[in-house]
């Protein structure tokens, strides 16, 4: 069952398109992250969701019903956003209590649900604390027990996480979606930030200057971006630009700065002399030193060892060749780096299976 579906969609603020027409499905209890830089239409996709902002074209449909024209009260969905949003002169079971208020629930049964989702984000004792005696973290676990008391089948969330620190966004990251997994809730998130974007989601759907530049779940747009935009905002990547010089049996050399690299047609196909950039991960390059020879089904690229970063359990070498071109390389942290060092000459080794050609 479709919960979301955005008809394109769209919505200009004078002579600025802040979201191109968009076609866009969100099933029932999947969670989909809207991923992108600052500016790329995320707030204004999850407001048009929300009812809060209008589009200027297209229409809204929530659990197959046009709300194109409908209030946000009439859409039944909570919304949990950056700033927690909490009313500071309430109580924390106040402030919970209050959507069930609004919809005129029994007082007993009020104080049961109110208990029971303190429960479950784990802050059964906060009650009677109001939210400035809370840490940052519990009191969004709050705007998030807020959101969730009265069951809505739909969430979005605005950064939610955005104000917290690296540790506690880990931490909420996980509590939200083993609660996304408990609740059976359907939830659109947006974010800036790519881990967030990998950890959470069953869907990412990445935006650009108001357009969907992809969607895909987090392993297949790491491992299969379709342009280079979406390869570079995703993890690490190396971009080697360069022109198609020949096809033969299902590989192509692209003419580079670094020489001559080898890699599979992309499905797009590839004719000589076209433009194409090359990605390469940097966990699939491996760094050895300049006199190891490359096999048959791998490529290699001539550089010199400008520095090597242990990050705990990765190594991190960073490669410039003669022509000036930097690499990044990624590999398990093990002994064998001990006879690297800085200055030297290495080859930059990678299957050709591993190279993945954009057009
Ligand atoms: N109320 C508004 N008035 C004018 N321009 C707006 C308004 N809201 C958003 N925009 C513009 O629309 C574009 C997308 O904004 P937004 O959806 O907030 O992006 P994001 O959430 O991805 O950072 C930006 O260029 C922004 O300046
Ligand atoms: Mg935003």
């Amino acid at each position: 069952m479709i919960m979301v579906e955005l008809q394109q969609v769209s919505r200009r603020y004078g002579a600025v398109q802040a979201l191109a027409p968009i076609d866009l499905q969100v099933r029932k209890g999947e969670f989909v992250t809207l991923l992108g830089p600052s500016g790329s239409g995320k707030t204004t996709l999850l407001n048009l969701i929300a009812g809060t902002v209008a589009p200027s074209t297209g229409r809204v449909l929530i659990r197959g019903e046009d709300v194109t024209h409908s209030p946000p009260s009439r859409r039944e969905l909570g919304m949990v956003f950056q700033n927690y949003a909490l009313m500071p002169h309430m109580t924390v079971f106040e402030n919970i209590a209050f959507p069930l208020r609004v919809r005129r629930l029994p007082k007993p049964e009020i104080e049961r649900k109110v208990r029971e989702v303190l429960e479950l984000i784990r802050l059964p004792d906060v009650a009677q604390r109001r939210p400035r005696e809370l840490s940052g973290g519990q009191q969004q676990r709050v705007s998030l027990a807020r959101c969730i008391v009265y069951n809505p089948a739909l969430i979005l969330l605005d950064e939610p996480l955005g104000a917290l620190d690296k540790k506690l966004r880990e931490h909420m990251q996980l509590e939200i979606r083993s609660l996304h997994a408990e609740l059976g809730v359907t939830m659109l998130n947006v974010t800036h930030d790519q881990d967030e974007a990998l950890t959470m989601s069953d869907r990412i759907v990445l935006m650009n200057e108001g357009r969907i530049e992809q969607q895909a779940t987090p392993a297949q747009l790491y491992s299969a971006p379709v342009s280079v935009f979406a390869a570079d905002f995703l993890g690490t990547a190396n971009l080697i630009a360069g022109e198609v010089s020949e096809q033969s049996d299902g590989w192509v050399t692209l003419a580079t700065q670094v020489g001559p690299l080898r890699a599979r047609v992309p499905a797009a196909g590839a004719s000589p002399g076209t433009r194409a950039t090359l990605v390469v991960r940097p966990e699939a390059i491996d760094v050895v030193r300049g006199d190891t020879l490359p096999l048959a089904d791998q490529v290699a690229v001539e550089g010199t060892l400008r520095d090597l970063i242990v990050l705990g359990s990765v190594l991190r070498y960073h490669v410039r060749t003669a022509g000036g071109q930097d690499f990044v390389a990624q590999q398990q942290n093990h002994r064998r780096h001990a006879d690297m060092q800085r200055g030297m000459p290495v080859r930059l080794i990678w299957a050709a299976e591993d190279g993945q050609l954009l057009a």
